[in-house]
């Protein structure tokens, strides 16, 4: 749920720091010309009643001139008065004043992340194969099934178990709780999804009685169609360790291969500390093409962090077509051959 986004103009008839709506943030930076600084925040209405999650960007020549410590005074007032307490973001070791800027606040980094991508010119095929094999003799009675596009209504009890697995990841100091999805948010993720011009495909991995034990899930981006997402893989920790996770990603990229010839790498997302997860996907090739920290702090530290000679910490330191509701298909994946 978008909170609010903020846009600071360059022209000189506009005011720093006003106030917009999503939409009204294009509108404004059309009016009045180079918008020079951007801020956003947002809550979710599924979980953690404390957090607010927040973003930032100033652009390079018009830092060091107080429009981030004014666009983040802002989100402050809004965190606050939703009675909420903790801020959480983002920085990219790409541009390393977001993290001078967040250690000056007394933020603490609460998680690692890496991005990875592997070309798939670069995947082991064979062993890729292998693993599509193997699962079925590790795991017998278990299956996979594809869904494509957005959910149909009978699949929407399994995405939200798929999504409560996700809670298991690991968050290491992040202070959050979990966020407990319902079949209503799955409709209104897939509408998003939609409307954003995104296509899905998911693999629900289903055990001997047919109950969904877990999943993986990809997106594609119309505007990228050389870059497949991987998003959420995940298996209920009673199914884990019989090699599913990687029957699941091997059929997946398998059926990448085949059917989306345009793709040209994978990207993925992990915590450093997500040691089976980074095992499965450095085996597959991926590499680390940069890396995020996660930071979390108390909006009150943040707001008197931001006064005006407050005491601060030092310095140092072929694009699938858009998919519409009763679009998806459904489709068993064939068990490979035992070798
Ligand atoms: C990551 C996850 C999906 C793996 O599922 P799984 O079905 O147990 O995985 P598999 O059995 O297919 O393979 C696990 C592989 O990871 C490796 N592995 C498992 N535990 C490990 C550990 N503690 N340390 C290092 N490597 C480990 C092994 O190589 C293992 O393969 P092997 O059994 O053939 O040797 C599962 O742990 C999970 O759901 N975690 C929570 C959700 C999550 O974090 N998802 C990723 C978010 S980015």
């Amino acid at each position: 749920m978008a909170t609010m986004a903020l846009c600071v103009c360059c022209h000189p008839t506009c005011e720093s720091g006003e106030w917009a709506s999503a939409t009204g943030l294009m509108r404004s930076s059309l009016r009045c010309g180079r918008p020079v600084a951007t801020a956003a925040c947002w809550s979710n209405a599924a979980g953690y009643q404390r957090v607010m999650e927040c973003d930032l960007f100033v652009v390079r020549d018009r830092r060091r001139q107080g429009l981030g410590t004014h666009l983040l005074g802002c989100i402050c007032e809004v965190t606050e008065s939703e009675g909420r307490s903790l801020l959480v973001w983002s920085t990219f070791d790409t541009v390393p004043a977001g993290e001078a800027f967040a250690r000056r606040l007394g933020a603490r980094v609460a998680r690692v992340n890496r991005t990875s991508e592997v070309q798939l010119a670069d995947v082991d095929w064979t062993m890729v194969e292998s693993w599509m094999r193997e699962g079925p003799v590790r795991a017998p009675g278990y299956s996979l099934e594809m869904v494509d596009g957005v959910y149909p209504f009978e699949r929407y009890a399994d995405a939200v178990i798929l999504h409560h697995i996700m809670q298991s990841a690991p968050r290491d100091d992040l202070d959050v709780d979990d966020v407990i999805l319902g079949e209503d948010d799955i409709a209104e993720h897939d509408r998003a999804l939609v409307e954003a011009g995104r296509q899905r495909w998911t693999v629900f991995v289903r055990d001997p009685s047919g109950v969904c034990v877990g999943g993986t899930e990809v997106t594609f981006e119309p505007w990228d169609p050389s870059t497949v997402l991987q998003q959420n893989t995940g298996i209920d920790p009673r199914h884990r360790g019989l090699g599913l996770a990687k029957w699941a990603k091997a059929a997946m990229l398998a059926r990448i291969r085949s059917e989306q010839p345009q793709a040209r790498r994978v990207r993925t997302g992990n915590a450093f500390s997500n040691a089976p997860m980074l095992a499965i996907n450095d085996a597959l090739g991926f590499k680390a093409i940069h890396t995020s920290n996660e930071w979390q702090a108390h909006a009150a530290a943040v707001r008197h962090a931001l006064e005006p000679g407050a005491d601060r910490p030092s310095r140092t330191s072929t694009t699938p077509a858009l998919v519409r509701e009763g679009d998806a298909t459904i489709s068993e994946v064939p068990v490979q051959d035992a070798p």
